[in-house]
């Protein structure tokens, strides 16, 4: 099968689905076992692991900062399922954390990918052209020993390759365990996806990136005809790794009557970023119900569209009535279906946000929601005055 570009082809969602052979293969040389952990640089990090407690139902594990010896940050390291987030805020003006946070914004510094041998991850992608962060170091205390590297991604973004085998502390050597506000458990159970944004014109150069440096596959594409509003429009292409289970769509901004919604991302993180992290529930009507019930604002769903989708609802196990209740999402393809629903952005500016996701049986993205989600999404951007 000749590969498919991103731009060249519209194809059904089915059709790509057959063109994808999971997990089948040699074994790749760059063995990614899953997202080891996601790391936020924050302006305020204890306040941030209050809100990862609270409204989404983290619990906090772990604990460095000037208490444990690290004098220049703080980090709060939340888990839920096999969930890692980090947040972390420099602790002066000139701390690179700071700074990144002044010109960004609170957002993702770092996707660390959990590698089997991260020595060799990081010497065969750098010789396939990544660009060094920091080279192999061990890190140890008395829970033994892991070795992280780190390349970089698109913008001010990396990627820690982290080799953790050899250690049995609570996450990294130097963190504490720490304990927070008790298990509050929202269902969020791991890393789905996680997408980022890319300039106009740089979707391919980055999925030819990952497909070189990592040996990840095309999984999928939109584009602007998928994805387009009467307003505005992006194209987004999907790669994963071999197992499937780092999954990395790319989006960039297409040309529409107004500023695409990934431009405005741009404009406001001052770049290329994560733009949304998809965090997948085996029961995503308890989940949302529960995240709303905390205060998390999801993005607004008529309930015109569950008369839009009247044909993707029979067979669906869930309570129409409840899904319509919690404003939840629902797609198709050839191998079952899908339920997802997307946060409003976390912050203040219009960046970060996250989708909740729950498959039964489909591998898609929601194709099929694009619509309804992004007139949704404008509605806020016209609310700002950036659309
Ligand atoms: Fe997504």
């Amino acid at each position: 099968m000749p590969r498919l570009r991103a731009h060249a082809t519209i194809m059904a969602m089915d059709t790509l689905v057959d063109t994808m052979n999971a997990g089948t293969g040699p074994a790749p040389e760059i063995e990614i076992m899953g997202t080891d952990h996601i790391e936020f640089w924050v302006g305020n990090a204890r306040q941030a692991a209050y809100y990862y407690q609270r409204a989404f139902g983290f619990d906090l594990v772990a604990y460095a900062g000037p208490e444990t010896g690290l004098r220049d940050r703080a980090s709060y390291v939340l888990q839920q399922g096999k969930v890692r987030f980090v947040l972390t805020t420099g602790l002066s003006p000139d701390h690179p954390v700071v700074r990144h946070q002044a010109l960004h914004g609170d957002g993702v510094r770092d996707v660390a990918l959990w590698v089997t041998d991260a020595r060799k991850a990081f010497a065969t992608a750098v010789a396939r052209g990544a660009t060094v962060v920091h080279e192999p170091e061990v890190r140890a205390d008395a829970d033994g020993e892991v070795v992280v590297a780190a390349i970089a991604a698109a913008g001010d973004t990396i990627h820690s390759l982290v080799q953790r085998d050899g250690y049995a502390g609570a996450f990294l050597p130097g963190f504490q365990p720490a304990r927070g506000l008790g298990q509050m458990d929202a269902g969020l159970r791991y890393v789905d996806h996680v997408v980022t944004n890319v300039e106009d014109g740089r979707m391919v150069a980055w999925q030819q990136h990952y497909e070189k440096v990592f040996g990840f596959r095309f999984f999928a594409n939109f584009d602007d005809k998928d994805i387009s509003t009467e307003f505005s429009a992006l194209r987004s292409v999907v790669v994963a790794n071999h197992n499937e289970r780092i999954k990395m769509p790319i989006n960039e901004p297409a040309e529409g009557r107004r500023r695409s919604q990934i431009q405005e991302y741009l404009d406001f993180y001052q770049g290329p970023g994560v733009q949304h992290i998809a965090l997948a529930t085996d029961d995503i009507v308890a989940t949302v119900r529960t995240l709303r019930g905390n205060g998390v604002a999801f993005q607004y769903t008529p309930d015109s569209y569950y008369n839009a989708i009247a044909d993707r609802l029979p067979g669906v196990a869930e309570d129409v009535e409840e899904l319509k209740a919690m404003g939840i999402l629902v797609d198709r393809d050839d191998k079952g279906y899908m339920l997802q629903l997307f946060t409003k952005p976390v912050e203040d500016r219009p960046t970060l946000f996250f989708e909740i996701i729950q498959r039964r049986g489909s591998t898609s993205f929601g194709k099929g929601n694009f619509k309804a989600l992004f007139e949704s999404i404008e509605r806020d951007q016209a609310a700002r005055g950036n659309l």
